[in-house]
């Protein structure tokens, strides 16, 4: 499928964005772990979640399907998981199956963990090195990506793990896997990231200590069940944001957003950039904080990206590429290598993208100067990566002519209703089978 995004901005409206994708992802994995249900509302219905769903199905959980975004989990506790009938198939998803692998390490039964395309070429040594450090048995491809082969029945040991990268990926495996240790597993992180995982599972009743970037589990938790509220998912709702930045008269208004300040780098770098942002009804769901974001039709201007703030807008980055390929002159992007291990290689995918639509992009090995400039129409490809696909999209509702994203299917994964939600705010983003 392809996307034909033409110039039309968004107007003035008042809308939803789906639910957090890795809540979402939590909100199963920790569920099926705890003793006694959990009820998930605001569930992100999207492949990657669906993915996850499944597999903790696959293992014997009874996940209750009420609506799409309503769910109600009977978990089985931290030992009730059973040998799943074959491989666990984890679609595009990095977070899949990278806290699931930590999950598994400290199971009975062996397992097989597999994936896409996408995923099949994604970096899994990060997490098998501190894994097999806990004394688990895990097998990749020589490359050191999935599939994965997970032996089970190993007595896993606790560790203090430095990580080599900032990831709450990596990081909430170790966690995961620290649940089946004796003692106490910590992580110690190179720069804050998102922490989901520490909020849940303290909220369900483990142990987690936080002192500076190192957190700690105390393992052999009791889970207890409880009722997640998942807020909307400022990853999502950044699409939204920026369409509305960029367009001449826009007032939007996006309820329900997760504002974690984990994952708030987006709002500080538009502002940074100009951007009329504001929020409102700041309040707690849950353990999450959430706020009703207002943006409004914006100037913006380039400017040098502060790399402390990577870490909190890790997803952000190829929307914040078009943004800056819309500002006044030319904004300086470093510290963000990680992007090159994403769903695709998304510095490279945006310089491609960008380029093809008149935009200059100087890219290095971890970094991107973007020169502001306008639109012209064209053709670009989304790498198959739901977040190039949906940033490029976004550069057409302004572009000079229409722009055809060609590989759309993945946008599903994290953002099911993408272009009905822009449609009703006033963009016209047609979608057509691949040309
Ligand atoms: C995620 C962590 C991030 C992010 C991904 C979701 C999570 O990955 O890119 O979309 O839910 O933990 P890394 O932790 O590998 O940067």
């Amino acid at each position: 499928m392809d996307f034909i995004a033409k110039p039309a901005g968004v107007g003035h409206v008042r809308l939803r964005v789906p639910g957090d994708k890795s809540v979402s992802h939590r909100s199963i994995m920790l569920g099926s772990l705890a003793t006694g249900t959990t009820r998930v509302s605001g569930f992100l219905p999207g492949d990657d979640c669906l993915a996850t769903l499944r597999a903790f199905r696959d293992m014997g959980v009874q996940i209750e399907e009420h609506d799409a975004t309503t769910l109600t989990i009977h978990g089985v506790g931290l030992d009730g998981l059973q040998a799943p009938p074959g491989p666990l198939d984890l679609g595009n998803s990095g977070t899949g199956m990278r806290l699931m692998a930590g999950v598994l390490a400290g199971q009975a039964f062996d397992t097989e963990l597999v994936g896409d395309e996408s995923l099949s070429g994604r970096p899994m040594a990060r997490i098998i090195n501190p894994l097999t450090e806990m004394g688990a048995a895990i097998e990749s491809d020589c490359d050191g990506t999935p599939p994965l082969q997970i032996s089970g029945g190993v007595r896993l040991r606790s560790i203090d793990y430095v990580l080599p990268m900032a990831s709450a990926q990596v990081k909430s495996c170790v966690l995961l896997a620290g649940m089946y240790a004796d003692g106490t597993t910590s992580v110690t992180e190179p720069d804050v990231t998102r922490d989901h995982t520490e909020r849940m599972l303290r909220t369900m009743g483990a142990e987690i200590a936080s002192e500076g970037r190192q957190i700690a589990i105390t393992g052999r938790p009791t889970l207890t069940g409880c009722n997640i509220e998942v807020p909307g998912d400022l990853s999502s709702a950044a699409f939204v944001m920026l369409a509305a930045a960029l367009a001449d008269d826009a007032d939007v208004l996006i309820e329900n957003v997760g504002i974690n300040p984990t994952r708030t780098g987006v709002i500080d770098i538009l502002r940074g950039m100009g951007a009329n942002i504001e929020l409102e009804r700041v309040r707690k769901l849950g353990e999450e904080p959430v706020a009703d974001i207002r943006v409004q039709s914006s100037r913006l201007v380039g400017g040098t990206v502060d790399p402390a703030l990577v870490s909190l807008a890790i997803d952000e980055f190829p929307v914040l590429f078009v943004a800056a390929a819309a500002a006044d002159g030319e904004t300086v992007f470093s510290g963000i290598g990680e992007l090159r291990v994403k769903e695709s290689d998304r510095i490279a995918a945006m310089a491609t993208g960008l380029r093809s639509l008149g935009i200059r992009v100087d890219e290095s090995d971890d970094g991107a100067v973007v020169h502001g400039g306008r639109f012209a129409g064209g053709e670009v490809d989304s790498f198959h990566d739901h977040r190039i696909a949906m940033s490029l999209s976004i550069a057409g509702t302004v572009a000079d002519g229409p722009v055809r994203v060609r590989g759309v299917d993945n946008v599903a994964t994290s953002f099911p209703g993408f272009v009905e939600l822009l449609e009703s705010a006033g963009a016209s983003i047609g979608v057509e089978a691949a040309a």
